[in-house]
């Protein structure tokens, strides 16, 4: 297991795998899960190397309190990608190796897939991540590289990101991950208590109730219902329910033949802010 917190070093080692045009790149933030194991494990069966980066990236947090809560687990981190294979290669910066001085995200035109549901709520959240996912891509030049379904806006913006940039990878999406009770495997869980992340379960059985709706009801009426829904639990605060085209990510009035739709959820727990989405159709 190579660990690398400097570019030269990786750039060094990486010199001698980039002419086998196979290696597989799973970006993270650290606080490592099933979630993230699947993406690793995923990259292994695709790739001859793989490499995971673990670094909370300042620019893509809005907010100062959940950037200083973020869990930071390295040592554990390290472990559990050990424990997938001892092969993987670890990058671990700093911020100051990443930014330098100037610790600020770009500006990008991601024409309009960051205008909703995140992006509405979280001020310049994903040219943050455009901002760490361009800088990784073009230092490390990986052949594909591995993102959760989870943050499913951030795929589409990524994907979108390579085609403007014109960053030659595949970017792959892999399926959530849940815990017992439904909820999406995140970080972010780790700052609930057990009885609130069991009733966070309660954001996926809403969207599989969605997804039943789907077939007799419009977007507007799942909506209003869904909104009814969480107004009567006392644990769970609804930042915003959307049904949207999952290739423009503009909210769906009317349902279009051969369109693809997906649910998109985001609550408060506790003080923890939850994401999660479902396929409807
Ligand atoms: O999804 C994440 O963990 C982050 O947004 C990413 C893609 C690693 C960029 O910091």
């Amino acid at each position: 297991m190579l660990v690398f917190e400097t570019k030269k070093e990786l750039q060094k080692k990486l010199m001698a795998l980039w002419s086998e045009d196979n290696l597989g790149l799973v970006p993270t933030m650290g606080a490592l899960h099933e979630g993230h194991a699947s993406l690793i494990r995923k990259a292994l069966d695709e790739n001859t190397h793989v490499i995971v980066s673990i670094f909370v990236n300042p620019t893509q947090f809005n907010n100062t309190e959940d950037l200083e809560k973020y869990p930071q687990t390295l040592s554990a981190d390290v472990a559990l990608i050990k424990s997938i294979s001892d092969d993987i290669l670890i990058f671990t910066p700093t911020i100051n190796e990443v930014y330098g001085k100037l610790v600020t995200h770009n500006v990008y035109d991601f024409q309009g897939l960051d205008k909703v549901m995140e992006g509405r709520f979280r001020d310049n959240h994903f040219n943050g991540v455009g901002t760490i996912v361009e800088l990784l891509l073009t230092l490390i030049k990986p052949t594909r590289a591995y993102f959760g379904e989870k943050d499913f806006q951030q795929l589409r913006i990524i994907q979108k990101l390579t085609k403007l940039r014109n960053i030659p990878v595949k970017i792959i999406g892999c399926p959530i991950v849940r815990e017992p009770h439904g909820l999406a495997m995140s970080s972010r869980n780790e700052r609930l208590n057990m009885e609130l992340r069991q009733k966070a379960g309660f954001i996926y059985e809403t969207l599989i109730a969605a997804k039943d709706k789907f077939g007799t009801e419009n977007a507007l009426q799942i909506k209003k219902w869904a909104i009814k829904r969480f107004k009567r639990h006392k644990d769970l605060d609804l930042e915003y329910i959307e049904i949207v085209d999952i290739e423009t990510l503009v909210p769906a009035e009317q349902k279009t033949k051969n369109k693809k739709y997906r649910a998109f959820i985001a609550v408060y727990a506790g003080g923890v802010r939850l994401i999660d989405n479902i396929a409807l159709n």
